[in-house]
């Protein structure tokens, strides 16, 4: 598969594009809190890694499909400083909206494929993140190897929210979830039953922004693939959170992860 997926990106950007004004209310990774703690207490982690191994840097941040910032404004919390790149530039204007006027001016976004991006730029990082990314991406495996090179030696590339590897039936658990997490969603799916409403606004991604959703991700192949290629892998973690309760639980009881997160170090 090409790093580079001209039909994969455009799904993309047509997409988010859309769907940028609701995502922040309905995105699971986001409303879920068993999900913001799970990303919070990586964060700290990683930048207590950071503060040690770089103690008197100013310390640089990459949001990869960066999208409304969810990622960038943690890192600036942490006193790193974030570029953030996105396909999408309705997701990238949600995202300047957040910033504090005085902020906004100096904040760094690109509107571009990651690819293009981590093949054309100077900038070097300590931190490159990919939340809930390397699935939408054709070749996730050339663009985190990609990004490798992008950083600064002892810095971290940090995944999350990323589907494991799964059958046919945890897919439909999987899409299950997606439909009972969002309030938005659900009413919309009564009104849609009760009053026969003919406008039921599906919020889920074409398959085509999405390669990897349905399959998942074989994050041990990838893990597996890192360390070939000479990364140091800081943590492969595989976690049950999923977007609502119910489904979590049954992800446990089947101990089944439903999702993985890995930090890596060059
Ligand atoms: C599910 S959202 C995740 C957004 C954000 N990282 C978060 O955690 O909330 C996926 C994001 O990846 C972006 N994206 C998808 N493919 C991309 C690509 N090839 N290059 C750059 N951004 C991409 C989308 O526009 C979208 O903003």
């Amino acid at each position: 598969m090409e790093p580079f997926d001209t039909q994969v990106v455009a799904a993309n950007r047509s997409y988010f594009d859309q769907d940028a004004p609701n995502y922040d209310t309905q995105e699971g990774c986001i409303t879920n809190r068993a999900a913001l703690r799970l990303v919070a207490d990586h964060l700290h982690r990683i930048s207590g890694l950071l503060q040690t191994r770089f103690p008197s840097q100013s310390l640089r941040g990459l949001d990869a499909g960066g999208g409304t910032g969810n990622i960038a404004l943690q890192l600036r919390a942490y006193g790193i400083t974030p570029d953030l790149v996105d396909v999408s530039s309705e997701m990238i204007n949600q995202y300047l909206m957040k910033l504090p006027s005085d902020v906004r001016p100096s904040a760094k976004t690109v509107c571009s494929d990651i690819y293009h991006y981590l093949t054309t730029t100077n900038e070097n990082y300590h931190l490159i993140c990919f939340s809930s990314v390397l699935h939408h991406l054709a070749d996730y495996r050339a663009i985190v190897e990609l990004a490798s090179s992008r950083l600064i030696p002892g810095g971290i590339i940090y995944t999350i929210h990323d589907p494991c590897k799964k059958n046919a039936f945890w897919h439909k658990m999987e899409m299950a979830d997606y439909h009972l997490s969002s309030a938005q969603l659900f009413r919309n799916y009564l009104r849609h039953k009760i009053m026969r409403s003919r406008n039921y606004p599906m919020r889920t991604a074409d398959i085509g922004a999405e390669p990897h959703v349905e399959p998942g991700i074989d994050d041990e192949e990838l893990h597996r693939y890192l360390n070939r290629i000479g990364l140091k892998i800081i943590w492969h973690e595989r976690y049950y959170t999923a977007r609502t309760r119910l489904i979590s639980l049954l992800h446990r009881v089947a101990k089944r992860p439903r999702g993985f997160s890995l930090a890596i170090s060059r």
